[in-house]
């Protein structure tokens, strides 16, 4: 099966990384405020997954915090930008070079989800699934507001002001921008945000990077993934 398969999003996305490299926030400047801002929620061990990644800024906060972090994209440029610095301090981020919407991650794999300004509503009930019960997300992206700020930006990538707390729903909603009994916080205009706990009893965190490492390496693993932090550019993007 096919992890990832040429289409033209893939290009776009390389192409912007080509172009900004070096540019931007940069690769661990600087965390989601709103994750810095509720990072006493957080359990801070066990594994998370990073999904469109980018350049792995947030995957390489989350490892930094203590988690040790699956970080996806589909955009090989993006991707290895994050490869010098989690070398560099020994960060356990997992590059894995994959198409979300296709990739077939276990349930009940990850103790947190962080997903930062990319929406595949399809995604929801996935994500829902990968989640441990008691496993936390943090979810952050643009809403229909930032179009009036940024009239150019596809109205496809955005969510309905309070969007998220309600596809989340079943989930324990610890805080937000949107109103209800969590903690109610302000984020950038045109921007939503939930941190939220899957229901479910904990299950207690499992060495899961070694078993990680050798389930996945053994059994899963993708096209363009040649274990920690080895990716280079010169690998293959696709597989055939
Ligand atoms: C706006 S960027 C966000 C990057 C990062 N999360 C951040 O906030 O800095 C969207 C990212 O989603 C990635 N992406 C879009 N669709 C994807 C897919 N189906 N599978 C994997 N990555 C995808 C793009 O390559 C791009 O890096």
């Amino acid at each position: 099966m096919s992890f990832l398969r040429p289409n033209p999003d893939i290009e776009r996305w390389n192409r912007k990384y080509q172009d900004t490299a070096g540019q931007g926030r940069g690769v661990g400047v600087r965390a989601e405020p709103e994750l810095v801002a509720h990072e006493s929620m957080l359990s801070k061990r066990g594994l998370a997954v990073d999904l469109a990644c980018g350049k792995g800024e947030n995957a390489m906060h989350l490892a930094a915090m203590g988690y040790e972090v699956v970080a996806c994209d589909f955009a090989l440029s993006g991707l290895v930008q994050c490869l010098p610095a989690i070398r560099k301090q020994e960060l356990p981020v997992y590059p894995l070079l994959c198409d979300i919407t296709r990739y077939p991650f276990l349930p009940h794999t990850f103790d947190l989800v962080c997903v930062v300004r990319y929406l595949e509503r399809a995604l929801f009930d996935q994500i829902k699934r990968w989640l441990k019960p008691g496993g936390m997300l943090f979810y952050k992206t643009f809403n229909r507001q930032f179009l009036s700020i940024h009239p150019g930006f596809n109205p496809a990538y955005v969510i309905e002001p309070g969007e998220l707390n309600e596809r989340f729903s079943d989930f324990e909603i610890l805080a937000s921008d949107w109103g209800g009994s969590e903690a109610l916080c302000q984020t950038s205009p045109g921007i939503s945000f939930i941190l939220g706990r899957k229901p479910g009893l904990k299950i207690p965190v499992r060495a899961s990077a070694s078993s990680y490492r050798g389930g996945w390496r053994l059994s899963m693993r993708p096209p363009g993934w040649s274990g920690r932090c080895r990716l280079s550019p010169q690998q293959t993007a696709y597989d055939t």
